[in-house]
């Protein structure tokens, strides 16, 4: 009884924690600079730390993400190809910012019938590398490229692309605002730009039990199937300091985008951001 007591009072303690923190939402991109997580730091600290998550876990990232969201992962991915429409006749190029493994990508192509060409950028050499063997195995090598590049420093020229895609990588990039204005400077007029990434919740009672879930769940199965557990601690706290809808429908706009949307997916676990460049 006492034992069931103290794991209650824990929890209890973390998602009182969790709620103080996570109605600390950034607005402003140059917040999210130096939040990492719940944790302040240094400008220009942000990357390395960002880094060093990415080449621990890169081996069981797939795995990892089908345990962490029991599969709805995938769905949320599927709902951003079919928006990003990928043509399956006329020559179409996108690029998937951020794009680890080549999740989005094999989507892209699977649903343009290999008509469509990916470019996946990430600056992880390791989560690439995950990428590069899957696109092999899965016979995909002539229409995926992959780039180690940073978002903010896009090595494209302009007009480049028709779209442009970011799955729960926006948030780990430090000047989300820079990685914006470069997104758009490589679309070509008339391109579309999509972003999946964590949000708010909003609906009572699912986001209650999302904060027991996130930081009572996430990090002990992020240690058993990654062996690295801060990684994923990082990864939940990092989701509550991201902007919500509306902010993030903002930073969009700043950076020029036209006919900004956003679509909540399960509640506002996730939300599918999209504007043009007209
Ligand atoms: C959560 S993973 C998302 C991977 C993939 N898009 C997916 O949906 O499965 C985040 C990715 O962002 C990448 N990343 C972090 N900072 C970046 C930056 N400044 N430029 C490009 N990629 C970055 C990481 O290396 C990592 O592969």
């Amino acid at each position: 009884m006492a034992i069931f007591c103290d794991r209650a009072y824990m929890l209890e303690e973390n998602t009182r924690r969790v709620l103080i923190m996570s109605t600390n939402r950034t607005k402003a991109a140059e917040e999210m600079s130096t939040a990492y997580g719940f944790e302040q730091v240094g400008e220009g600290e942000k990357q390395g730390k960002v880094n060093d998550v990415f080449h621990s876990v890169a081996k069981r990232y797939d795995v990892m993400n089908d345990f962490m969201s029991v599969g709805v992962h995938r769905v949320w991915k599927n709902v951003m190809v079919t928006k990003a429409a990928p043509s399956k006749t006329r020559p179409w190029a996108s690029l998937d910012v951020a794009g680890g493994t080549g999740d989005i990508a094999f989507r892209i192509i699977d649903a343009s019938h290999k008509n469509a060409h990916v470019t996946v950028l990430d600056i992880n050499s390791s989560m690439l590398e995950v990428g590069r063997d899957r696109a092999l195995k899965k016979g995909l090598g002539d229409n995926v490229d992959f780039v180690e590049a940073n978002a903010e420093v896009l090595p494209f020229e302009d007009n480049s692309f028709d779209a442009y895609t970011v799955a729960f990588g926006i948030r780990n990039v430090p000047r989300m605002d820079v990685a914006l204005a470069e997104a758009y400077r490589v679309l070509k007029p008339g391109g579309q730009f999509l972003c999946l990434e964590f949000s708010e919740v909003d609906v009572p009672l699912l986001d209650r039990f999302y904060d027991l879930w996130s930081f009572n769940a996430i990090p002990p199965i992020g240690q058993m199937v990654t062996g690295d557990k801060e990684s994923y601690q990082y990864l939940v706290e990092s989701i509550r300091k991201f902007p919500n809808q509306e902010s993030f429908a903002k930073l969009v706009r700043n950076a020029g985008f036209e006919r900004v949307d956003y679509r909540n997916m399960t509640g506002g676990i996730a939300a599918l951001h999209s504007g043009w460049k007209i």
